[in-house]
Formats: C-alpha cells, sequence, structure tokens
C-alpha cells in the first residue's frame, strides 16, 4: 500500500524536556551507519500515515485515509494518545511488528522448550516482550522417557531462557523483557520462589507465581494442599498452604519477586475459554494472553483532558471522541503489524485483542486539587476508568459493524451473554508506559510520581533541576516558588516534611512514597474494576514496612478483585532503579 504523503504545513510536535534524547537514542530510524535518518515530524506521520493507510481496504468506514492520517497525527503530537514503542519504532519499515505483548507456550519436550527460545529471540529482536508459563514441564528429577535420563526442571531451564534472551538486544535498543509463570501447585515451587533470591540471577525476568483459588483457601483456612506433577497428573507432595504463602512474603520482601497472578480469576475474565486456558502474562503482568498471542497496548494522556478555565472540569466529549480514534488506530495496528510467526498472526487475528489505557493520572490529580491517597481520587478513577472502558467498547462495537466482529467472536462469552458483537476480544489494560510518559511528559500509568523535583545529571557532567510542571505552577500561583525551595525538594522528593508550605499543596502533592501502601492497593483495584485485561501498578513499601505488611497487601489484593500484585519495599535492592534524592 501506499502512504500518504506528509501534507505541507504540518505542525510540528513540541517536545517535552527528556524526549529529545529518548527519541533520537531509541525512536527514530537510523542507517547503516547509525545516522539518523527522520526527524520527529517525519516519525509520527510515518506511524500516523501507516495505520491510517490500513482504512482503505474498509470500505464502510467513515474516514478517508488522508483524513484519518491527520487524526492520529493530530492525537499523538499533543500527546492525547500515544500507541506502545514498537508501534511508534517499526511502523511503516521493514521491520513492520508493532506489539509490545507476546506470550509464548513452553510444552515438556526439548524440542518445544528450544523452539520457545527460539520463538522469543525472534520478538525481543522487533522490540516485543514475551510471557511464559513454565508449568507444563515436567519437574527436576523426574524420568525422561526417551533417554531413560532425569529431568532438569523448569528452574533450570528458565536460566537458559534468561542467557539467551541476555544475547538478544531487543530492537537492537532494548533488552527483552520477561515473565516467568510457576502454577503454586507444582512440585518445584519452592524453588521457583526462591529463584531470584541472589541479586543479579535471572536478570532478564520478573517471576510470578500462579496462585489458584484451592490454593488460597486452603491458606485461609490453614490446610494443605497438593503438588501435581503436570505431566503424569500425580500427586507428588502435599505442603502447609501457609508455609508456601509465607516463603512467598518473604522473598517479594527481601527483592520484590516473586510476584503473584490469580490464575483462575483471569480465566475466569477470559473471553475465549474455547480456545484454552490462559497461563502467562506479558512480561509487566498488565496483558493476559493465550498461548501465541500478542496485544498491541496504547494510552491516552489524561492530564491532557482538563479544561484551563479558572473552574477546572474534566474534557469528557474530547476524552470521548479520542477513545474511539484511539480504538481504531489500535485495531489497524492488528492488520499493519507482522507478526515472526505464522502461529501468533493466526492467533492474533482471531481474537483481535488490544489494550486501551491511560498515562499522567497523577499529573490530572495534580490538576484537580485531588490528593492521590483520598477517597475522592478513587472515586474519580472508577468514573474515569468506567467512561473509558465503557467508550473503548463501544468503539469496538461500531468497528464490528464496520469491519465485522473478531472471529473468534461466535464461540466467545460475549455471544453466550447476548453482548456485542465486538471487533475486539479485549479493549483495555493499563500499562506502565516507561518510555511512553517521557515522550508525552506526563507522569507514568496509574501511578503516583517519585518526586515532585530532582536533579539529573547529564552526560557532560552538567547537572539540571527537574520539576513537575504542575507542582511548579501550583507554587506560583501561591507564590512560594523559589529556587531554593526547589533544590530542597530536589533533595528528598517529597514536601511532606515542609511545614511551612499551604495546608493544600502538601496534600495534593504527595509522591509514593508518601502514601501508604493499602492507598496504592485501592488505586489498583479502583483502575481494575474497569478493565479489561489487567493493571500495571506496583505498591512502594517504605524500607521499615514488615513481611506482616506484605502477607495483609497480598490478601487485600485478593479479596479486592486485582488480578495480581507486586510490591517493592524501598532500598532492598542495592542498585535500586527508580530513586529520589539522597534514597539512592
Ligand atoms: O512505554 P512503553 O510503550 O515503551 O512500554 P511500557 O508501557 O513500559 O511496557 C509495556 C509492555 O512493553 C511491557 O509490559 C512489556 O510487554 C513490553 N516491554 C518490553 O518488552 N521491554 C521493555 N524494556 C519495556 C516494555
Amino acid at each position: 500500500t501506499s502512504l500518504p504523503e506528509m501534507p505541507a504545513g504540518l505542525p510540528e510536535p513540541v517536545l517535552p524536556p527528556n524526549a529529545e534524547v529518548v527519541l533520537t537514542k531509541r525512536y527514530l530510524r537510523k542507517g547503516s551507519q547509525g545516522e539518523v535518518l527522520e526527524t520527529p515530524r517525519q516519525l509520527y506521520w510515518r506511524v500516523a500515515a501507516a495505520i491510517a493507510s490500513e482504512e482503505a481496504k474498509y470500505v464502510d468506514s467513515s474516514y478517508s485515509v488522508e483524513e484519518l492520517a491527520l487524526h492520529f497525527y493530530d492525537l499523538m503530537i499533543t500527546y492525547r494518545f500515544l500507541p506502545n514503542s514498537p508501534t511508534l519504532m517499526n511502523a511503516g519499515t521493514d521491520l513492520g511488528q508493532l506489539a509490545a505483548c507476546f506470550v509464548l507456550p513452553v510444552g515438556d519436550s526439548m524440542e518445544e522448550i528450544f523452539d520457545a527460545i527460539k520463538y522469543a529471540a525472534l520478538i525481543h529482536k522487533s522490540g516485543g516482550g514475551t510471557g511464559f508459563s513454565f508449568s507444563r514441564l515436567r519437574p527436576q528429577k523426574s524420568r525422561v522417557g526417551s533417554t531413560g535420563g532425569i529431568a532438569s526442571g523448569p528452574i533450570s531451564f528458565l536460566r537458559i531462557f534468561n542467557t539467551a534472551t541476555e544475547q538478544v538486544k531487543q530492537g537492537g535498543t532494548r533488552r527483552g523483557a520477561n515473565m516467568g509463570i510457576l502454577r503454586v501447585d507444582h512440585p518445584d515451587i519452592l524453588e521457583f520462589i526462591r529463584a531470584k533470591e541472589r541479586e543479579g540471577d535471572l536478570n532478564n525476568f520478573n517471576l510470578s507465581v500462579g496462585l489458584t483459588e484451592v490454593f488460597m483457601q486452603a491458606v485461609e483456612k490453614d490446610e494443605e494442599y497438593e503438588l501435581v506433577a503436570p505431566h503424569t497428573n500425580q500427586v507428588k507432595e502435599r505442603l502447609k498452604a501457609r508455609e508456601v504463602f509465607g516463603l512467598l512474603v518473604q522473598k517479594a520482601w527481601e527483592s520484590g519477586d516473586p510476584g503473584i497472578i490469580f490464575l483462575d480469576r483471569i480465566n475466569r475474565d477470559n473471553p475465549t475459554p474455547g480456545q484454552g486456558e490462559i497461563e502467562s502474562t506479558n512480561p509487566c503482568g498488565e496483558q493476559p494472553l493465550l498461548p501465541y498471542e500478542a496485544c498491541n497496548l496504547g494510552s491516552i494522556n489524561l492530564s491532557r483532558y482538563i479544561q484551563n478555565s479558572g473552574k477546572d472540569d474534566i474534557l469528557w466529549d474530547e476524552l470521548k471522541r479520542d477513545i474511539h480514534l484511539a480504538v481504531r488506530f489500535l485495531d489497524n495496528v492488528i492488520d499493519a503489524s507482522r507478526y515472526p510467526l505464522d502461529k501468533i498472526t493466526e492467533t492474533v487475528q482471531k481474537n483481535r485483542k488490544i489494550g486501551l489505557g491511560v498515562m499522567g493520572w497523577a499529573d490530572m490529580l495534580f490538576r484537580l486539587n485531588i490528593p492521590y491517597n483520598s477517597q475522592e481520587a478513587l472515586n474519580l478513577a472508577e468514573k474515569v476508568m468506567h467512561f473509558i472502558q465503557f467508550e473503548a467498547q463501544s468503539a469496538s462495537k461500531t468497528l464490528a459493524e464496520e469491519r465485522g466482529p473478531f472471529p473468534g467472536f461466535a464461540e466467545s462469552t460475549f455471544a453466550e451473554h447476548k453482548q456485542g458483537p465486538f471487533r475486539n476480544a479485549t479493549a483495555t489494560t493499563i500499562a506502565p508506559t516507561g518510555t511512553l510518559s517521557i515522550l508525552a511528559g506526563c507522569s507514568s500509568g496509574v501511578e503516583p510520581l517519585f518526586a515532585l523535583s530532582f536533579v539529573r545529571q547529564v552526560m557532560d557532567g552538567e547537572r539540571l533541576l527537574e520539576a513537575n510542571p504542575w507542582f511548579e505552577k501550583a507554587l506560583h500561583a501561591a507564590q512560594c516558588f523559589s529556587p531554593k525551595l526547589m533544590e530542597e525538594v530536589a533533595s528528598k522528593g517529597t514536601i511532606h516534611h515542609l511545614d511551612y508550605l499551604p495546608e493544600t499543596i502538601r496534600k495534593v502533592f504527595v509522591t509514593a512514597h508518601d502514601i501508604q501502601p493499602t492507598w496504592h492497593l485501592k488505586m489498583q483495584a479502583a483502575f481494575q474494576k474497569f478493565t479489561d485485561n489487567a493493571v500495571s501498578k506496583t505498591v512502594n513499601l517504605p524500607h521499615e514496612a514488615t513481611r506482616e505488611d506484605i502477607w495483609q497487601i497480598y490478601w487485600m489484593a485478593y479479596e479486592m478483585g486485582c488480578k495480581g500484585v507486586t510490591v517493592y519495599r524501598d532500598g532492598c535492592k542495592s542498585n535500586q532503579v527508580l530513586c529520589t534524592g539522597d534514597g539512592g
């Protein structure tokens, strides 16, 4: 297909601080000598044109390709919406792999194990991340029929996957991220829970234990549960559920790994159970997928939907218009994407899962003067996400009328419940937006800020003081801005201790560590309530948090309907990535 030409007079994107560095390093197309071949304007037009050109084959569309390309371009350069990184990097290029999330099956044979490693390498090369369940592998020391030998078990294969990943730098620029899952009733579960206890081990993997309803009930009643060998279905052992849960809590307290996911709950929301069980999520946990399934994500920047008039309010009509455009964008991405394996193409095209989510949530709250750790914020989270889920589904319905429902629809739970038809088996997911939020210059995902201002050391040794723009604005409005204050905030990250600042400012401008862990979790649950897939969120704990605190957080996550939970205790690793002021 020929792409629409860049129209004359197309507005130039205004880049937020740091976006230029990130774009140049990772996103702008490069020549064979590493020379930069495009400008940011050309990048955003390349993406807009490539994704809009898919519209041409849908004769019932109400948009022309040219018109749609302009809408998509406008969405991106005003940072109201951005698609996930692989789409920005590869749309309209020869590579053409546009999805961030993949799940690959790992079968219980040498062929299947090494196939999975090979497929993962291909996906990492194209910028995608992979999740695997190792639950089908026979436990270590089981017999291997063909050779008469003994099996090495899931954890030793995990190490091979990890080493393979180390060798393939993702998309040439970022290293492949992986998720490894083991069911809690697998006989090797204790070794799995301890697999990352030494720092640096399995550094290319996030690990999560797949908890079952049976297990959780055994914890509650303080009973034993069964470990079952997957290849024979034989019960190998019985363990006290509370001891296993306690070990999980202990390891998460020590290093943040493993996290937990609630497998039965994920499968209760599986829209296509006839196609098999969901065994794993993508690397950051927000996207449960079937084996060989991929999903592309995109995020709406909530901080852009506030009226600038004195009476701040949310721009619902604009938000609705953009959700509909974004869903069309993400559905077109499925057609535009070229996957590294036919089996993946087949599965993706059958269910057409997309994941529209949000970023800039903390900024939105700043702008509305609502503290993150308040009931008001939880109510607004539900209201906003309910709106997004409803409009995303309604957009998917419109697309189904124009283009037909996803091919797996007839056998889906929607058909059974007389809902839809929809174009997409899922429509909403909340991603971490680690790099997207830098490109858009907003807070990431639904996370609070780590610091209101901080010092960035740039390459030539210069120190740059960076502050959250809404914080700066509020200080100016209250007439308490000063460079000295900004330096002070940068050294601590928070303003919690500065009792000479107005009360409202101290209440509204809270950071991750000012917020009690239970509020983190309640926020995750509020968004999860109206998200088809899952929510990427870390529950941050202070260094002094106890094992008991983590036990309670895990239990609350279970009771509040979350699909999983990740905790991180401040300072529990020596090379902590995110840190503020003198904390690191
Ligand atoms: O902001 P960006 O689109 O780059 O990514 P994100 O929202 O932080 O992460 C979304 C998903 O991209 C993750 O859950 C992974 O599936 C994938 N990802 C990855 O494979 N490797 C990374 N280094 C970062 C993200």
